[in-house]
Formats: C-alpha cells, structure tokens, sequence
C-alpha cells in the first residue's frame, strides 16, 4: 500500500487516504438574502469531490463575520441559520466516502472585492463593497485603506472565530481549518509589513502572533477534542527571498516557530501555503512551496500537509513517501479532473475508493 493512500490519524478521527482536496472558492453563494449560504452547485461540487477519491474534501475559506468575505459570493458561517445548507454539504461529502473539513476566514483588508472572473479587485460602495478591518490603515496596493481594528473589534473577532467553529460541528464537519495564510486577516497580524500596531497584538513575534494564537485557543475550547484542528499559513511574504527586496516580513524561520508554538495550543496539522500578502516575486520551481513544508516539519517536527502545483501521481507519492510531509493538498488539479485521486490510486497499485453503493463494479 503506497503511503498516499495509507490513512491519517489525527487524534481520534482517521482519515482514509492522504491525498486531499485543498480549499477553493466557487465565488457562487447568493449574494443578498441568503448571503453566505451554501447552495445546490456547492452540494454537487463537492460531494462529486469525495466520490472522486479525495481522503478530505476541505470546503472553501468560510467567512465567521460578513465583513469579512473576500467578495459577496463568498461562504459564510456567521449565522446559525447558516447551520442546516453548511449540514447537508457535510451529509454529501460523508456520502461520498470522504472526510468533511471547512476553511474558517476572514479576508480583511483584502475583503469586499470583485469575484476574479469578473476581473476581481475591490468594489465600490456603489457596486456592494463594504468598509475592510486590518491591523493597520495601511492597504493592499489597489485597495482601499482598512480601519485598524480596535481592541473590542479583536475580541469580538476571537469570539466569532469560536463561534463558527461550533456552527461547523453543529453541521457535522470533523475537521476545522483556520486560514491565516494569503494576506488575508490572520496573516496580515502575523506579518509586519501589514502589522504596525504598537499595543499587544503588534510589535515583535510575540505581539504579532498574539491574535492568531487567540483565536487558535478560543477555536481549540469549543472544537471536541476527539476532533484536528488545521492551521493554514503562508510560510513565507517572498520579500527575504527577493536580493532586491530588504524590508522586514514573514519568514519561514518565523513560520517554523509559530508551528511549534501553536500545536501546543492544540493544532494538529499546519497546511503550508506562501504570499498573498504583497505582490512578490514568486519562485518558478515546481517544490517553490512544498520544500518549505518539508522544512518546517524537519525543523519543527509537526505534522505538515504540502500544497502548490502537485499535479503529477509520481510527485504527490513521493512527497508523502519520503516522509517530507504527511499529506498533500491539491486544488487545480482537482478541477482538471474531478477523481483524479481514485486515478492516483489506481496507477499506484492501491484500491480506488468504493463506496458500498458502488460495490458492484469491484
Ligand atoms: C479557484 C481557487 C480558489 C482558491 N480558494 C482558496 C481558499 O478558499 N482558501 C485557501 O486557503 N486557498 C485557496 N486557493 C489556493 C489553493 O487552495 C491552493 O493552495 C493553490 O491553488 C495551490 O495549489 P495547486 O497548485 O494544487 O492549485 C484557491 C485556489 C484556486 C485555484
């Protein structure tokens, strides 16, 4: 049995393979009454996702406030009316075979933009935009400057961060993933050139990686603890990378300190993605990303999932083989073909998923 298809336990949950569907947004909840709920395409698509073979089908970044949606079309869980669609999309992937997770986010200086199929970017008032929240006035180039965000406005956030996390499980999700990576709030906390807060959630590593614990431990408290709680970062801003580049950022010396630090405080995995915070030059290399989550399981000895172009069997095997992470998301191959993971299996010598249902074609 290849090790891609051995399964996962994480505290009491066991996932069946380690090949697994990484977040991505379909841009496709209604944007007015029923603002942030799931709808039929998200049912589809994602149960189509499990009968594809995928061992976790992570459902796309969740917003735990409205403000922060990247854009009107995106998920939300700030509600518990919320609860009953986001409980049918976990029914529909269990179906399927898989194990049902969500991404919780907030997109904060880069919310209320455009969906990118539409060319993305922020929106106007005019055009349904809303004032964004940030560390600090201090915007992502082409957006508007965000509202630093006050004390009350971080404890309010820390609460809806939990909050969600028990509409998640209500609904019936095994796994919760809490998205600080990409620019989006969390990160732009962790990362001084977005954070230039001189209170205690600002100023060094301590101050900056404040919030991000905060909302680890207050989601910790009302997850089970039967149950993984998965942290998704960008390991790097790509700014230490660049020799023309000299202002401070996120590292991945950074980010190897923060995995320790925060798997004490109950994460069980860190899913290591990169950038989003600034325009950066990005490596072409096709291990650009996942030789950064090998390192940080080296150096930090938690338990990783690598991501970022893996779009080849050969390549997702050997990643997990090799023991340089412990399992691999994958997103745009995923779209290409929809149960390229029971393929995977099949060209590796391993079983195709078959759901009972399915047992006639064994
Ligand atoms: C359409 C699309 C939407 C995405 N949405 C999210 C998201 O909701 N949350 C997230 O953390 N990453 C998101 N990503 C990033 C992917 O999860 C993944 O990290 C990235 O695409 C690299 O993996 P890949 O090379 O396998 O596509 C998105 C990517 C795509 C293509």
């Amino acid at each position: 049995m290849p090790e891609l298809f051995s399964p996962l336990r994480l505290r009491a949950l066991e996932i069946p393979n380690r090949l697994w569907m990484s977040p991505m947004c379909m841009y496709s909840a209604d944007d007015a009454a029923e603002a942030g709920r799931p709808t039929d395409f998200h049912l589809a698509h994602y149960a189509s996702h499990a009968f594809g073979g995928a061992g976790l089908v992570m459902v796309e970044a969740t917003a735990v406030q409205a403000r922060g949606r990247i854009s009107p079309w995106d998920l939300g869980l700030w509600d518990d009316g919320q609860i009953p669609d986001f409980a049918r999309l976990a029914a529909g992937i269990r179906h399927g075979g898989a194990v049902p997770g969500v991404q919780l986010a907030h997109a904060g200086r880069k919310a209320s933009a455009d969906s990118p199929a539409r060319g993305g970017g922020a929106l106007t008032a005019a055009q349904g935009g809303w004032p964004t929240v940030g560390p600090s006035p201090i915007p992502f180039p082409g957006y508007p400057v965000p509202e630093q965000m006050s004390v009350d406005d971080i404890a309010e956030l820390v609460d809806e961060f939990a909050a969600a996390a028990r509409r998640a499980r209500e609904a019936g999700f095994e796994v919760v993933e809490i998205h600080a990576a990409h620019g989006y709030l969390l990160h732009s906390f962790l990362s001084p050139v977005a954070n230039r807060r001189t209170d205690r959630w600002g100023g060094d590593f301590a101050g900056r990686t404040r919030l991000l614990k905060e909302v680890v431990a207050a989601v910790r408290s009302t997850w089970p603890d039967t149950l993984p709680v998965m942290l998704r970062i960008s390991s790097t801003d790509w700014i230490e990378e660049d020799p023309t580049r000299s202002e401070e950022s996120w590292t991945v010396e950074d980010s190897i300190r923060l995995a320790a630090e925060v798997c004490d405080l109950g994460v069980d995995l860190v899913d290591v993605s990169s950038g989003g915070l600034v325009p950066a030059r990005i490596s072409r290399d096709r291990d650009y990303q996942t030789s950064k989550a090998a390192r940080l399981r080296r150096e930090s000895g938690v338990p990783v999932a690598g991501v970022g172009r893996i779009s080849e069997p050969v390549v997702a095997s050997g990643l997990v083989a090799s023991g340089d992470v412990d399992a691999v998301f994958v997103a745009r191959q995923l779209l290409r073909e929809i149960s390229w993971p029971n393929r995977v299996a099949q060209e590796l010598g391993a079983a195709p998923r078959h759901i009972p249902q399915y047992s006639y074609a064994v």
